[in-house]
C-alpha cells in the first residue's frame, strides 16, 4: 500500500510550497487539490455557467474535462496554471467549493489518485475527510495577519493594499470553516504546526523529523 501525507490548513498557511518542496526532497508525489477545485470553479466562470445556482453547478458537473500531467493542470488539453490563480477565480473559489456535487466528485478523483503513488496532498479536508486513513496529518496554520503579509510580497503588486488582503483571507477562511460539508477543521489526529514564526525550509525539517517518527519514510 502506498503511502500518503496529508497537510491541511487555511489560505496562506505555506500549504503548496512546503507539500510541493516536501514531495521532491523524499520522492513522492504532490497533488493540490485546491487547485482542482480552482479549476472547476475557471471552467464555470468562463463558460458563463452562473456559479450562485448550485442546481445549475450540478448539471454541468461532468463537463469539466480536468487532467493533471506532471503537475500542470489542463481543461480541455489547455494548460490553465496560470488562469486558475486569477483575482476572479480566487474570489469565487470558496463557493464553488461549498457544493456537494463538485466536492463529491473531486474527493473520488482524489482519493483514487492517492492509491497510485506514494503522495503529499494539501488541501482543507484531506486529513479529515479524503485520506481519514493517511499515513501521517498536519494542520498548518499561521496568525491571518502573518499569512496576509505573505500573500502580499508573493502578489507584489503596488496597487493592492494589505488592509484588502488581509480581509479577504480572513472572509475565505470564514467560509471554508463554516461551509456545511467537510468544513476546514484540524483532523483529531492531526500534528499542528504553527508557522507564524518559521522559515519554509524549518517546517518542512521540522515534517521530516515526524516523518521520520511515524514510520513514513
Ligand atoms: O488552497 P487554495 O487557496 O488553492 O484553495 C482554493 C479553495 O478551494 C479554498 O477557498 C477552499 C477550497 N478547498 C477545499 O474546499 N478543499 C480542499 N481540499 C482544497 C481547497
Amino acid at each position: 500500500m502506498y503511502k500518503s501525507i496529508a497537510i491541511d490548513g487555511p489560505s496562506g498557511a505555506g500549504k503548496s510550497t512546503i507539500s510541493k518542496r516536501l514531495a521532491k526532497c523524499i520522492n513522492f508525489e504532490y497533488l493540490d487539490t485546491g487547485a482542482m477545485y480552482r479549476a472547476y470553479t475557471y471552467y464555470y466562470l468562463k463558460n458563463n455557467i452562473d456559479i450562485e445556482d448550485e442546481k445549475l453547478i450540478e448539471k454541468h458537473i461532468d463537463d469539466v474535462k480536468l487532467s493533471i500531467v506532471e503537475g500542470i493542470f489542463y481543461i480541455d488539453d489547455e494548460d490553465v496554471s496560470k488562469q486558475i490563480r486569477s483575482k476572479e477565480v480566487t474570489q469565487n473559489v470558496s463557493l464553488v467549493s461549498s457544493y456537494a456535487s463538485v466536492r463529491e466528485k473531486l474527493v473520488r478523483e482524489q482519493r483514487e489518485i492517492s492509491q497510485k503513488s506514494n503522495i503529499v496532498l494539501d488541501g482543507r479536508d484531506i486529513g479529515s475527510h479524503v485520506l481519514p486513513d493517511a499515513s501521517i496529518k498536519f494542520y498548518l496554520d499561521a496568525t491571518a495577519e502573518e499569512r496576509a503579509r505573505r500573500r502580499y510580497i508573493q502578489l507584489n503588486d503596488d496597487s493592492l493594499k494589505m488592509e484588502d488582503i488581509l480581509a479577504d483571507i480572513i472572509r475565505r477562511d470564514n467560509f471554508d470553516s463554516s461551509r456545511k460539508i467537510s468544513p476546514l477543521v484540524k483532523a483529531k489526529d492531526a500534528i499542528l504546526i504553527d508557522s507564524t514564526n518559521l522559515e519554509i525550509e524549518q517546517v518542512i525539517d521540522l515534517m521530516i523529523k515526524y516523518l521520520g517518527e511515524y514510520d513514513v519514510i
